[in-house]
């Protein structure tokens, strides 16, 4: 079964695995020319969540499978579960060994909307510095432009010299550049999004393409054919004639705590995976990495701790754990705290905690 997967959860970085992933489906096949620019390395964001290693399988069976599923038919994977069962945190691990760089994050709000995620474009401080600049050359102030093309004061060509400098790209908008390895996409806790947001998503993401209607504007003027914009990893990257389309479709992962459903027609296009919270060997893994070979077994008495409150039924999360230990590595050994003690301090189940 192994010789399939492309992700294996184990922790060891193999960025040549990735080119054996086949074709995509027919059906998930994308136009965009891929750009020249590797993606920028794996930044403090994903080793501080993994720790420094991770040496046994972190994921189980079926986690691997549907992980790997996302893959091979460029879907995205909705990943629902507890908190602390490490959702937000898979992204990262897909992303370190399968060598795809910097992971970009889009954590949704109430407000979040699509455009943010897609791009954002400056119009007033786009015409503030055509204002400046104006009245430098002149010492008056041009027409009100505001459809931001700069057309209507005669000044075009200092204006639109500079339109890529007002436009950015979010994460997702970044996420759908063309590549020829896919970029890792977090779109953080989507049920906390307005109610919109998910369908919005559901056609960009079917697509794999969006527009962006003031660069389409200027499309017709051959120098404004390609504008070089930047993008969520404050690189500056050409985009013609106003359109973007992916190549590599991106291993896009959407996070949910399940506060509320989603659209039936969004699910039918995700792979959902189901994370359980790390017992057992995930924990000992998950221990590991973060305080080294070995740590499983030397606090084995706090993971003992952890794991058996568990079965009052009352919510603990993942971090408490990882906070207690590292508590006891420094304040058993000059204070004289009891390891109980910081056990019971920390490790208190959410419920408990919330009545106070
Ligand atoms: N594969 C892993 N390797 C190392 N540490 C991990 C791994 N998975 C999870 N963790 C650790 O477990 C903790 C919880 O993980 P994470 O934040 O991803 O959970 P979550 O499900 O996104 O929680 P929430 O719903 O609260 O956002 C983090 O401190 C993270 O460092
Ligand atoms: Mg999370």
């Amino acid at each position: 079964m192994e010789n399939w997967l492309i992700y294996r959860g184990q922790g060891e970085p193999d960025p040549e695995r990735i080119s054996r992933l086949p074709a995509p489906p027919r059906w998930r096949r994308f136009s965009g020319r891929p750009l020249p620019d590797e993606p920028p390395p794996i930044d403090q964001s994903t080793t501080r969540r993994l720790g420094d290693r991770a040496p046994l399988p972190i994921q189980d069976d079926e986690a691997l499978q549907l992980i790997n599923a996302a893959l091979y038919l460029r879907r995205p994977l909705l990943v629902t579960g507890e908190p602390g069962s490490g959702k937000s945190t898979l992204a990262h691990a897909v992303a370190h060994e399968l060598g795809l760089g910097r992971v970009l994050q889009w954590p949704i709000v109430s407000r979040s909307e699509l455009q943010q995620g897609l791009y954002s474009y400056d119009a007033i401080g786009r015409l503030q510095d055509a204002q400046l600049a104006h009245q430098r050359r002149t010492g008056g102030y041009p027409a009100t432009d505001t459809d931001g093309a700069g057309r209507g004061d005669g000044g075009e060509a200092a204006d639109d010299d500079g339109i890529g400098r007002y436009i950015r790209l979010g994460p997702l908008g970044t996420a759908l550049l063309p590549s020829t390895r896919p970029r890792v996409l977090l779109i953080d806790e989507l049920d906390k999004s307005d109610i919109d947001l998910p369908n919005d998503l559901l056609n960009v993401l079917e697509e794999g393409t969006y527009r962006i209607p003031e660069l389409e504007r200027l499309a017709d003027r051959p120098e404004h054919r390609t504008v070089r914009v930047l993008d969520d990893d404050g690189r500056r990257v050409p985009i013609t004639e106003g359109r973007v389309t992916c190549s590599a479709f991106p291993f896009v992962v959407m996070t949910s705590n399940g506060e509320r459903d989603f659209p039936a027609a969004l699910l039918r296009r995700c792979i959902h995976l189901k994370l359980e919270p790390p017992r057992d060997e995930r924990l000992a893994a998950l221990v590991q990495a973060h305080f080294g070979a070995g740590a499983d077994e030397e606090y084995d008495d706090l993971v003992r701790h952890f794991v058996e409150s568990d079965d009052t039924g009352d919510l603990k999360l993942t971090d408490q754990l990882l906070n207690s230990i590292f508590l006891t590595q420094h304040a058993v050994r000059e204070e004289r705290v009891g390891r109980n003690e910081i056990a019971d301090l920390l490790m208190r189940p959410l419920d408990r905690r919330q009545q106070r």
